[in-house]
């Protein structure tokens, strides 16, 4: 079936993938990728596919109403997989208008130009939808209730069922949204102005909440790709507070797949929780990525341990996400198809076999963003 997909933000880290799984799975469908190219977007993301005679790049900023309705129209758009947004924490927590801004304002403006053109058409909203991607952040943050002696990572390739004999509490779909940083407080009000228009104007909309991405094309002020950068470079790893918050990590590419499944057979109006079951403690984490750096590198075991560095917490930090996917698995039968030791090979791997991708990235303008997210932590 012939259909034009619109998808914002894919010059970004998880909206490459999608753009990449869409344009070589459904050569059927024109994948528009609307992306601003901020800091965070990258069209050296998308080099492997950007000739494809299904693929085309808008350079466009999602908070320009009149702009998103000629795309939307001029284009036919009958599906759209909303990904721009504003992403990162510590940034939010230093300009909270960008993320209100972006995330909010850019998010109603893609709304209200989908409703208008789907309504103008004869049709109206038969065979649209409107799929929002967000994030655990805005169910806020749980406690730490796994007792002493649970070995780390105390949750990796556990079953639900296993963490809820240890008194493990989840998010589920229906858990009260609890916002705690201007990035998750942005999502969380971007969400509800989504289901809002499902309710209020019968749009057919869908949100699924996912737990923090890793892999390849990740911008490098993420923990993963930062450290794994800091590491070759033998520069110190800010590791915030303790290194204690406990994080659910999924492959990339996992998710992508889940957005074209939740895409093509996910029920309007429905919320599903998109995780890997696959919770880590930072520290521990950050031990294993400069254990594989190391070996990688063909340093010695231990060589870069040094680098660790405890540095003052971030503000407000979310002591610990944890996805509960069930619903996902049962009803749309997605599973993450990479246990994370072979998910965290491959992408070191990738970033160490890329380095001109992060060296382009990491100069000119980088240099002295980190140092200013550094001092003024
Ligand atoms: P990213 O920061 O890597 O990419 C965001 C993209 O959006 C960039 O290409 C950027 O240029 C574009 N963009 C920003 N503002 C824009 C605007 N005003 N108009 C048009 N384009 C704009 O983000 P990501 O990590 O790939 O996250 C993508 C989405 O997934 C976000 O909505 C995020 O909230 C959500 N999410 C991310 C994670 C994660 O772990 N990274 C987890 C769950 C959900
Ligand atoms: O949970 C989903 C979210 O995951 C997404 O919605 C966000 O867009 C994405 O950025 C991510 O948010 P986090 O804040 O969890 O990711 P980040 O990589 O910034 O940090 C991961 C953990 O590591 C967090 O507990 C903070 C800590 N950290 C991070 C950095 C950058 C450090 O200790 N040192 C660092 O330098």
């Amino acid at each position: 079936m012939k259909r034009n997909i619109l998808i914002t933000g894919g010059a970004g880290f998880i909206g490459s993938h999608v753009v990449r799984l869409f344009v070589n799975k459904y050569p059927d469908y024109h994948i528009f990728n609307l992306d601003k190219l901020t800091y965070a977007g990258n069209l050296a993301n998308l080099k492997d596919i950007e000739d494809r005679t299904n693929y085309t790049f808008i350079k466009a900023d999602i908070a320009d109403l009149d702009m998103m309705r000629s795309v939307i129209s001029d284009n036919r758009i009958d599906g759209i997989i909303h990904l721009a947004a504003e992403s990162h924490v510590d940034r939010s927590i230093k300009d909270p208008f960008t993320f209100a801004r972006t995330n909010v304002m850019g998010t109603l403006a893609l709304l209200q130009a989908a409703k208008e053109y789907w309504e103008s058409l004869p049709e109206k909203f038969e065979g649209k939808l409107f799929y929002h991607i967000s994030t655990d952040e805005v169910y806020g943050a749980l406690e730490l209730t796994h007792p002493e002696g649970v070995p780390a990572p105390f949750s990796t390739k556990a079953s639900a069922g296993e963490h809820e004999a240890y008194g493990s509490e989840f998010f589920l779909e229906t858990t009260k949204y609890n916002p705690h940083s201007p990035y998750s407080a942005s999502k969380a009000s971007s969400d509800h102005f989504v289901r809002a228009y499902h309710d209020t104007y019968g749009m057919p909309t869908l949100v699924t909440n996912c737990s923090n991405n890793y892999g390849p094309y990740q911008f490098p002020e993420k923990l993963i790709p930062l450290f794994i950068n800091n590491i070759r470079h033998g520069k110190p790893l800010p590791v915030y507070g303790k290194g204690e918050n406990v994080r659910d990590w999924l492959f990339v590419e996992d998710h992508a797949r889940a957005i074209d499944t939740i895409f093509h057979d996910g029920k309007v109006a429905e919320t599903y929780n998109i995780g890997g079951f696959n919770e880590w403690k930072n520290i521990d984490l950050i031990r294993v990525v400069i254990k594989t750096v190391d070996r990688l590198l063909g340093n010695p075991e231990g060589h870069s341990d040094h680098l660790i560095t405890y540095v003052t917490d971030r503000l407000g930090h979310d002591m610990r996400y944890a996805i509960d996917s069930r619903k996902l698995q049962r009803e749309l039968g997605w599973e993450p198809s990479l246990q994370f030791e072979e998910g965290i090979e491959k992408t070191v791997r990738w970033y160490l076999d890329n380095q001109d991708w992060m060296d382009n990235i990491t100069s000119g303008d980088y240099e002295r963003y980190y140092d200013d997210m550094y001092k003024n932590r």
